[in-house]
């Protein structure tokens, strides 16, 4: 006479919309700052190599573990890090950011074109959360002139 349990999925067959079950995401991130004191673009392939290679402190560059649900913001704010934001509602480009790699998508975008985020990878990272186990961004894209541009001529 046994016992019944109830049937348990392993982690890895479970789907990944169950994201409360899924690991936090390694979110590497540099500063926008950077890229304009050390000459880098940020169509640079090798911007996060030179990044890394850089000696920088760790509120320019760094990396910081991000629970699928937190805002990249808001993960950044826990971890004692200044990220400029505004309105922390996606109707301003203050937090905006250029994913250069992995998945991070917005719960809510009221600002940004279909091109700046498919094209541009522009994310809003105050409704921005990650997807994917790795995720590299630059913040602080409010100085690159086109954010800059459009957060002060859209609305
Ligand atoms: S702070 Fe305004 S869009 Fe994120």
């Amino acid at each position: 006479m046994g016992i019944e349990l109830p049937a348990v999925r392993p982690e890895a067959e479970k789907g990944a919309n169950e994201s409360e079950d899924v690991p936090p995401s390694k979110v590497v991130y540099l500063n926008y700052r950077v890229l304009e004191s050390r000459g880098w673009d940020i169509n640079d392939e090798d911007l996060f190599e030179k990044a890394a290679e850089a000696d920088l402190p760790e509120h320019q560059y760094g990396v910081m573990e991000v629970d699928r649900t937190e805002s990249l913001l808001r993960s950044a704010e826990d971890n004692g890090l200044k990220w400029p934001f505004q309105c922390r509602s996606s109707t301003c480009a203050m937090c905006a950011g250029v994913l250069k790699d992995g998945e991070a998508e917005m719960d809510m975008n009221l600002f940004l074109e279909d091109e700046e985020v498919e094209e541009m990878d522009l994310r809003l990272t105050c409704t921005c959360s990650p997807e994917s186990d790795e995720v590299h961004i630059v913040f602080n894209c409010i100085q690159m002139p086109y954010v800059y541009d459009i957060s002060q001529n859209r609305g």
